[in-house]
């Protein structure tokens, strides 16, 4: 196993580029499965997340092909078992995503029941009632969701919380449905969005993506498509954190500003200058200490709560004192214990974290719990005196590409270590 080694005290400063979004190339990938064609994805990051995605498409009998810049050819024609098994599901929950498809476009779907995880109990209620009203019958059968339909029937489907995979799970389903499908209380967060834009260029009909209210007109058959999936804004927002919390300058580049605007007031509270151009974000903190700031995650357009763990270990060396809500998860504190092993001043009752922030963090060895979590950790790591080594980084790289390679760049020292344990 890996480790990642840091030791801290570097000004960041320079220019890093930002990958592919994660949370949009996973279900765009899987949404190439209804198609009657080859599909070709580009700007796909190279994350275990998905390596895991193509395995579970392969074994499913897609062929795929990535050429060197990490451009997908998915074609769905070989396409015979239509099964997500337990060794998959449980190390990536997205795989959930492969249900709407499998069902609309082949009838059928077996889905390993994913269970419980670092961050909460996340469970999938609102996918299976989602499909059942589009006419599916669905069962959990020895720890297994069978799904199965003819033909899906277009619905109305109010969701009774926002979810991402939910939301995007559904309007995968409904694209094949007969009849038109109206999705209430839809997630509007700009992943989502980039899978209607990938969806509809498969000859798709949905609108409202980007809205609360999703209507999808059933079409009788898709083709393949050619996308370029949108930048990944929490990378981007990590990175910046990264600028922030070491006192630097930081410059990250292909992004998509627009979809910041919450990350991005938040660092100009903490004192940081930001300037703001068409695919570019430069935050500078000219050496000064952040100033503390306040948090309560919400589904999009509010603050993500894939930012919380970051905008935590900021505050943890803040001028002052500041209190994180986490709204969409009940367990997502779990850095602050390691964070805490930093010398860091951190209270959590329930859904709240109370941050006083202290002068200086020193290095220790800690360890990533989930993916978010995990980069809370390594910027602090960034800042604390001496060496901080951070074990289990598997969690980091389902979601972060080169992430040493990229703070390097910035000049942070850092490097992959063999884990000690
Ligand atoms: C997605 C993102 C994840 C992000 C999260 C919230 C992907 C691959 N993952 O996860 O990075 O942290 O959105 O922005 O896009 N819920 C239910 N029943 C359900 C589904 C969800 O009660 O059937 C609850 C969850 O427990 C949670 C809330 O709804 O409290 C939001 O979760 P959801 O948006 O579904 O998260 P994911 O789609 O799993």
């Amino acid at each position: 196993m890996a480790a990642i080694e840091i030791t801290g005290g570097v000004q960041l400063d320079g220019e890093v580029w930002i990958s592919g979004a994660k949370n949009a190339v996973l279900p765009i990938l899987v949404a190439s499965l209804l198609g009657d064609e080859p599909s070709f994805i580009s700007n796909v990051p190279h994350l275990q997340d998905v390596t895991t995605t193509m395995e579970l498409m392969g074994r499913m009998g897609a062929s795929l092909a990535v050429d060197d810049h990490m451009r997908i050819e998915i074609d769905p024609r070989g396409m015979h078992q239509f099964e997500a098994p337990y060794d998959l599901v449980k190390t990536m929950r997205a795989s959930i995503l492969v249900l709407g498809p499998l069902v609309a476009r082949y009838g059928r779907a077996v889905v390993s029941l994913p269970g419980g995880c670092a961050i909460g109990s996340r469970p999938v209620d609102l996918h299976l009632r989602g499909l059942q009203a589009l006419g599916a019958e669905v069962s959990v059968v020895n720890g297994n969701i069978e799904a199965s339909a003819k033909r899906l029937k277009g619905a109305n489907i109010i969701f009774d919380t926002v979810t991402v995979t939910g939301t995007e799970n559904i309007m995968m389903a409904a694209t094949l449905a007969e009849g038109t499908s109206v999705i209430e209380n839809a997630a509007q967060e700009p992943e989502v969005v980039d899978l209607a834009n990938f969806l509809n260029a498969m000859g798709a009909k949905i609108s409202g993506a980007g809205t609360n209210t999703l209507v999808i007109e059933g079409v009788k058959s898709m083709h393949g498509a050619e996308y370029s999936v949108l930048p990944d804004r929490i990378e981007t927002g990590t990175y910046l954190v990264a600028g922030a919390i070491t006192r630097g300058h930081v410059r990250v580049t292909r992004t998509r500003p627009r979809d910041l605007d919450s990350v991005i007031e938040k660092l100009r509270e903490t004192g940081a200058e930001i300037e703001v151009g068409d695919d570019w974000i430069d935050l500078n903190m000219h050496g000064r200490r952040p100033k503390s700031v306040d948090i309560t995650t919400a589904p999009y357009p509010g603050f993500a709560t894939d930012m919380q763990a970051q905008f935590t270990a900021l505050n943890t060396i803040a001028e002052g004192t500041a209190i994180i809500t986490e709204t969409i998860f009940e367990n997502r504190f779990m850095h602050v214990q390691e964070l805490q092993r930093l010398g860091a001043n951190i209270t959590v009752k329930g859904n709240t974290a109370i941050v006083k922030g202290v002068s200086e963090l020193n290095g220790a060895p800690i360890m990533a719990t989930d993916l978010r979590a995990s980069a809370g950790l390594v910027l602090a790591g960034l800042v604390a005196n001496g060496t901080t080594l951070v074990d289990r980084v598997y969690h980091i790289d389902r979601g972060y590409e080169i992430i040493e390679e990229k703070l390097g760049q910035l000049g942070a020292r850092i490097r992959r270590v063999s884990s000690p344990n």
